[in-house]
């Protein structure tokens, strides 16, 4: 079987289910300024950097607001995002992940983290993950939010890889993009109507191994 050398995870929404949590913490902001503001909407914000998903919000609601303003509201919706993410535990990690990692880990795979959040570590600690990573790249190392695919570049060159030697996975639309924009085979996590772009899709990492990678034409 031909095998990656490595593997890049998005973090939110792959490895730990903290789209609610983001819902939640941006509704209660867009309560605030009247803008109205669905899951649907939500799942665009997927992969976007805080500032950016702020400006998204304001566009739906055709606000405009000061770069002071803007990072007063995302402090804000940070803090209650944080508050609701601090009582994350192992618990929280999605199914089958640990075990993936770990099947990874056992093969010889490398396993690297390409995020857009700057909570990253905290929730990587949250849940005991951290030691897992050989590189962690996320929201505090790169200056462009996913589609664009620095993030997912940065870790490829960490790792000391080609992209076409790393398979990402993602379950965010912007994720995905991002993941073929730098050249990588990419898996999507979740919905195959909105993740189209991707290599293959899985609904989730329940009960994965290493013959998912012979699902993708770079590896069959
Ligand atoms: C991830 C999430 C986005 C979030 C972004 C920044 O990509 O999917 O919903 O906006 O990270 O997260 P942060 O924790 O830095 O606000
Ligand atoms: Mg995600």
């Amino acid at each position: 079987m031909i095998l990656p050398k490595a593997c890049i995870f998005d973090l939110d929404g792959v490895i730990v289910d903290t789209v609610p949590a983001h819902y939640i913490a941006w509704k209660s902001i867009a309560d605030e300024l009247n803008i109205p503001f669905t899951e649907q909407d939500n799942e665009q914000l997927k992969g976007v950097s805080r500032v950016d998903s702020m400006k998204r919000i304001l566009a739906i609601g055709n606000l405009e607001k000061s770069d002071e303003e803007i990072e007063a509201l995302t402090t804000r919706k940070n803090d209650r995002y944080v508050e609701i993410i601090s009582k994350m535990t192992p618990a929280d990690i999605l199914p089958g992940v640990r075990e993936f990692l770990h099947v990874l880990a056992k093969a010889g795979l490398k396993v690297a983290l390409g995020s857009s959040s700057k909570n990253a570590p905290t929730i990587l600690k949250a849940v005991g993950l951290s030691d897992l990573f050989q590189v962690k790249v996320d929201g505090n190392h790169i200056s462009h939010s996913k589609p664009h695919p620095e993030v997912f570049l940065l870790g490829a060159d960490r790792l000391g890889l080609h992209p076409s030697e790393c398979v990402v996975f993602e379950d965010a639309i912007s994720g995905v993009q991002a993941a073929k924009r730098g050249g990588f085979p990419c898996v999507g996590v979740g919905l195959p109507e909105l993740l189209h772009e991707a290599d293959l899709v899985v609904p989730d990492l329940k009960d994965a191994d290493l013959t998912i990678f012979k699902r993708l034409p770079s590896f069959a």
